[in-house]
Parts: structure tokens; sequence; C-alpha cells
């Protein structure tokens, strides 16, 4: 059961930078009531496009150079600010140290408590913050940096059921559109593509089904897609509708899978909260599937459950997941300041059997 915090409302900026999105906004907290007063996002997918992926120097280089602007675009007045909250973990390590120096800068200069946030508490809690969904819930993160089932049991107690033991669903995506000539990010454009392709045409694997528990793995069905463009190459190249036959049938792969081990981790979310309301949430770029969120909607609604998407803007990654998860983490358990030290490896279920999954986009765990 949740605890109530006692402290008096705090307005808080929060920073993220922990893969290709610099990002600042304000967010004032009340008990656990958030609101989003203001928020800047400064992608970087025109830099990255040419790569078919996130290049971390790259990366790195272009959050150095906008944290200030971020910030400024927010229209942030510091004179306002209670509590400075920054992403220190899980990512890519060079945009955490940009962002954790600027963010120690800010706190020093001003003489503004600064807390230490995993990204993974910032999209595990968005639900909270845009719908005001209590826990205990059970959250899917599926994004190119992320692929997880979270019991969120408190606002600061996390339980992993199970991840990604390869790539995630993101890094599939944004393959198999490099290999289809796509662009990037390939996830919208697969979806685009499919909406026109035969889902039935080419039969695809659907990696671990077989086996008990909640990980996923995406490699194998990725290797399987790439096959059969090969083959096409091979015989002569494609025709329009092939290419779209391939995306819908990949989507739906994907979809699948995640809707079917959704159903099962579902269960036995609601077999151990058995007092509590069974509620689902999703958050994450590949969440803003409109395939995956359909069939998630299938598996979820039969067993009584809700689904809680947040809109896509807070989906990704975004700084007002960040103040919040801070204030919150704040208001109940205080600064640790060993959590000032960036990571790119913070599993936020120090419990949880370690995972190796590192793909692009960093560490899965
Ligand atoms: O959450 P996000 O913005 O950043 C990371 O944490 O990675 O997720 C980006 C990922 C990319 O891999 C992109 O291809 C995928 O989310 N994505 C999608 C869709 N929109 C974005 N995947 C499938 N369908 C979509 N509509
Ligand atoms: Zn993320």
């Amino acid at each position: 059961m949740t605890s109530t915090p006692t402290q008096a409302p705090l307005r808080i900026l929060g920073i993220e930078s922990s893969c290709d999105d610099t990002s600042a906004a304000l967010v004032h907290l009340n008990g656990f009531e958030g609101k989003i007063i203001s928020q800047s996002i400064i992608g970087q997918n025109d830099l990255h496009a040419g790569f078919g992926g996130v290049v971390p120097e790259i990366a790195a280089r272009a959050h150095a150079q906008r944290l200030d602007l971020a910030v400024e675009q927010a229209k942030i007045n510091l004179d306002e600010v209670d509590l400075i909250a920054v992403t220190t973990g899980p990512g890519l390590i060079g945009g955490l140290n940009a962002a954790n120096a600027f963010a120690r800068a800010l706190s020093s200069a001003r003489k503004i408590p600064l807390i230490g946030v995993n990204h993974l508490a910032g999209h595990a809690l968005t639900p909270c913050l845009s719908d005001g969904l209590e826990p205990p819930f059970l959250m899917l993160l599926v994004s190119g940096g992320h692929c997880q089932f979270l019991a969120v049991e408190d606002y600061n107690h996390f339980t992993r059921m199970g991840s990604t033991i390869d790539d995630s669903p993101g890094e599939a995506f944004d393959k198999i559109a490099k290999i289809l000539g796509l662009g990037y990010p390939g996830g919208p454009l697969i979806e685009s593509e499919a909406k026109t392709g035969d889902a039935t045409r080419f039969k695809l694997p659907r990696p671990l089904m077989d086996r008990e528990g909640y990980d996923f793995s995406f490699s194998g069905l990725k290797t399987a897609t790439r096959r059969i463009v090969d083959e096409f190459i091979t015989k002569g190249g494609m025709t329009l509708q092939d290419r779209a036959d391939i995306c819908a049938s990949f989507q739906f792969a994907v979809a699948d899978v995640i809707a079917q081990k959704s159903e099962r981790a579902m269960r036995a979310f609601i077999e151990t909260h058995q007092n509590a309301p069974s509620n689902f949430a999703v958050a994450g770029g590949v969440a803003a599937n409109q395939t995956i969120r359909k069939e998630l909607e299938s598996k979820l609604l039969p067993l009584g459950a809700t689904l809680t998407a947040p809109p896509l803007s807070l989906c990704t990654d975004n700084a007002a997941m960040i103040a919040y998860a801070g204030g919150v983490k704040f208001q109940q358990i205080g600064i640790n300041p060993d959590e000032l030290l960036t990571r790119s490896r913070w599993p936020l279920d120090i419990n949880a059997t370690p995972l190796f999954g590192y793909g692009k986009r960093g560490a899965k765990a």
C-alpha cells in the first residue's frame, strides 16, 4: 500500500539526457499529484538518421550543447525551483555526464537541492503523473532503450517481472526499417507501411513463447525477417506490396508476442495482488504503435484489467517524468548522494537477476 508524503508542495526542475532527447521541465507536486507547468524536448533524430540508430558520441555532444537551451525554452524561473531532479542512469554515459555536470553547477550556484533519478522510475511512474494512476499496477515499458515488465508496488518500490534478453522492440523496428531502406526512427515508418500490408503473408517466429516466464527476445525475429528480405534481394528485388507485407507481418509478430506475454504477466500480477485493482499501464515509444495497443487491449480487457497509455509526448523520453519521480523520491526517501554518480546500468529492482542485453541504445536493465 502507498504511504502519504507529509512534506509541503514541491516545485521541481527535471533534467533528462540519457539517450537522444535533451529535455527540461517544471513540475509541481502536491502529495502524489503532479502538474506539468512547462516542458521542452529537443530531439536528435536528424543527427542520427544517417546511421540508422543513436550514435553515443554524437548524442553526448549534442546534449552538452543544448542543456541550457532546453531550460531556457521551458521558460523556467530558477527562483521558483525547490528541487532539481536529474537522470543519473541507466543510459548512455556521455549524455548522463553532461546533464549531471550541468545540474550540479545549477544546484551549487543557486543553492537548490539536487536528487539523482533512475530513468526507468521516471517511465514507470508516468501514468501516476499523466492519469493519476495509483500503485500497485503492472507496467510494460517498451521503447528503443528498454523492454521490461515492472510491478510498481509503490512509488519507490518496483519488482521486475521480466525483460528482454537481447534487443528492445524499438531496436528491432529500427533495424528492419534500415534493412528495408525506410529511414529512422523505424517504428512509425514500419507502422505506416504496414497499413497496406498483409500481416499473414510471412510466417515469423514468436521467440520465447514456449518458455515459462515473462522475458522477451527480439533478435531471432529480427534475423528471420532479415532472411526474408535477403531472399527477395537474391531473387532480384521486391515490389512495394512485398515490402508492405513484410512490415505488416513483422509488426504483427512483435505485437502478438508483447500481448501474449502481457496477458501472462497480468494473470500473475492479479494472482499476487488480490486486494488491488487490476491496472496495467504501458509506456515507451513503441507503445505508440496502434497494432500493439489493439493486441494488448484484446488480451488484457477480458481479464478485467484496465489499460492506461499516457499521451505519446510522455511515453517517450521527457524531463517531466524525471521531475515527478525525483519529487516523490525526495518526499518519501530523501537524497542519496551515491545516486548522483552516473551509471550506464542501474536496475530498478536490485533483487532481480542481472540482464546483459545491451544494444545501441544502452543497457536494458
Ligand atoms: O521511448 P523512445 O522515444 O526512446 C527510447 O527510450 O529509446 O522510443 C523510441 C523507439 C524507437 O526505436 C522507435 O522506432 C520506436 O520507439 N517507435 C515505434 C513507434 N514510434 C516510435 N515503434 C513502433 N511503432 C511506433 N509507432
Ligand atoms: Zn526511456
